[in-house]
């Protein structure tokens, strides 16, 4: 079950970053990290706020293309190790050069090449905005992302604080994304609950979610969700280290995956969740009795909802 190949598509760049790698980079630059690491070098927060300030405070030390490269090869080795063959990568022109087209198109060569020379994995780049940097910021990012779309960048979504802003308040930035051919992505549903999933859909014509766990606490919206093929990337690790979810027991996916609605299992922002792929999908065989062919199922669906061209699919499905 564990060996077979899987497929990924909610992983952010910054945070697959390992607290070592961050340590490092920190130190080669003599960047303090206060507050970022507990007494045992792992990330240190307790809610989902202090995960977003902790995330944010690890990427200061990640200041130049070459930074991003590392990351990158480091990041997709461990992928790729745990039988991953094929990724999409949230990255974020916040953190490569501040939404600057200029700088941005020299982080993203450094990626898309480091990329490029780790064999036996795919990776597609999700150009993401932040959130809670607000509308303004998630047009510039859509720019950017919209001038670089081709092979690699495939697909644009939406990260960060749920709570803030409405859905429709980003609907100028995916509407340029859209246009641009690009696949659309958000995330919503994790601490919001299914009204944040329904303005999504009304507002940012999404084919995925990101999360989307919350719309189980409505028999109408899960309808449309299965009614509309919109695909969820479900993360069960994260829900249930940031309290969305008690235990992994508790955690709705296999009440998801019985509704019809198109599902993907991925991993968030792995070391900042002490997980990894296969201990993902041990918990669920754990906790759910999936199996081989389940997970198979699963990564079917994924392939399916990829946001690469149709010779890739062939490939991977
Ligand atoms: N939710 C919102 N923003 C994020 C997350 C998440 O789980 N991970 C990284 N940025
Ligand atoms: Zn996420």
């Amino acid at each position: 079950m564990i060996h077979d190949p899987k497929l990924e598509l909610h992983l952010h760049l910054e945070g697959a970053a390992p607290p070592a790698f961050i340590r490092q980079l920190g130190d080669e630059k003599g960047i303090r990290l206060d507050g970022v690491f507990d007494s045992d070098g792992a990330y240190s927060y307790s809610d989902f706020k202090g995960f977003l300030d902790v995330y944010e405070a690890a990427t200061r030390v990640l200041q130049s293309p070459e930074d991003f490269a590392r990351l990158t090869t480091s990041v997709l080795e461990q992928s790729r190790e745990q039988g991953v063959i094929y990724t999409e990568v949230f990255i974020s022109p916040d953190f490569c050069g501040g939404r600057d087209l200029g700088a941005w198109r020299d982080y993203l060569a450094a990626i898309q090449e480091a990329a490029a020379a780790v064999d036996g994995i795919e990776m597609r780049g999700v150009v993401t905005c932040i959130r809670h940097f607000g509308p303004d910021a998630a047009r510039e990012t859509a720019k950017c992302a919209v001038e670089t779309a081709g092979d690699f960048i495939t697909g644009f979504g939406m990260g960060g604080n749920e709570g803030l802003y409405r859905a429709a308040d980003f609907a100028p930035a995916f509407a340029m994304a859209g246009e641009a051919g690009l696949g659309l992505t958000s995330h919503a549903g994790e601490f919001g609950g299914p009204a944040s999933v329904r303005e999504t859909l009304d507002h940012l014509n999404v084919s995925r979610v990101g999360h989307g766990v919350r719309a189980i606490e409505d028999v109408d919206l899960m309808r449309r969700l299965a009614d509309e093929g919109v695909h969820l990337e479900v993360c069960p690790g994260s829900n249930v280290v940031l309290g969305v979810y008690a235990n992994i027991d508790a955690h709705p996916i296999d009440i998801i995956m019985k509704t019809g609605v198109p599902i993907c299992v991925s991993t968030d922002d792995p070391p900042f969740f002490h997980t990894t792929l296969p201990q993902e999908y041990a918990a669920l065989n754990r906790a759910f009795g999936w199996d081989a062919g389940q997970f198979r199922k699963i990564n079917r669906m994924a392939a399916e909802a990829a946001f690469c061209d149709a010779a890739t699919r062939a490939d991977i499905i």
